[in-house]
């Protein structure tokens, strides 16, 4: 997978790539990211990206003229999947979306910033907006990085051990049970004696059942679905 990354601050996302899972994904050569910095695609003196709003109104909105450089620019060089915005009124961020995109070859990654972009950018180059909640975040960049995150350790060789993404929570619309480790008893704090039982099918049973319960305690909307 390629993900094109558009911002305005490109080293508000460096970081998060150099450090586990999505290092990983980088390092084994199953995802490249790229990172475009808007002002790189702005001809005038001032290096402007952002205007006051036709209408008035508080807040500056970002120019139509460099985000469309930047990514004509890119979709000469190579076929886009979907050319996604990040924006708090985009589709609400779940885990089905992350399981469809990790299949996808290249996307690009548009963060907003100030009020938004000019509204003709949406209209004309993106085919996806995504929220990554009901609040409202200074820019798109901690969503991007959310997004390749929750999509990246799906992407079949990034986790060492497959089953593991396959049993996170969200995967089967229920949240996962509870897990424990050595040791099996601390200051009195048992550890759930089936588990340490052997009995593989009561272990699973116990486990559907413990996921079932957390998530009609915690998240009854999910099992409406
Ligand atoms: N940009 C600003 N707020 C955002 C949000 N909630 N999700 C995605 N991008 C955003």
């Amino acid at each position: 997978m390629r993900v094109d990354i558009i911002t305005v601050v490109p080293e508000l996302l460096r970081s998060p790539f150099e450090a586990s899972i999505m290092k990983r994904s980088i390092d084994k050569g199953l995802v490249e990211v790229h990172f475009h910095n808007l002002r790189d695609y702005v001809t005038d003196n001032y290096k402007q990206i952002d205007d006051y709003q036709f209408g008035g109104g508080a807040g500056m909105v970002m120019m139509i003229e460099p985000i469309d450089k930047c990514i004509t620019a890119l979709k000469a060089a190579r076929n886009y999947d979907e050319i996604i915005y990040m924006t708090p009124d985009g589709e609400t961020l779940h885990q089905g979306m992350a399981n469809h995109l990790s299949l996808k070859g290249n996307l690009i990654i548009l963060c907003g910033h100030y009020k938004g972009v000019d509204q003709r950018v949406r209209d004309h180059f993106i085919t996806k907006e995504i929220s990554i909640g009901d609040y409202v975040l200074s820019g798109g960049e901690l969503g991007a990085l959310i997004l390749c995150d929750a999509i990246f350790r799906l992407i079949p060789g990034v986790l060492g051990n497959e089953t593991s993404a396959l049993t996170d929570s969200f995967q089967d619309n229920l949240l996962a049970p509870p897990i424990y480790t050595r040791p099996s008893a601390y200051k009195g704090w048992e550890v759930p004696e089936v588990l340490t039982s052997g009995n593989f099918p009561k272990i699973e049973a116990w486990r559907e059942e413990q996921a079932y319960l957390r998530t009609k305690e915690r998240r009854p909307d999910l099992l409406e679905d």
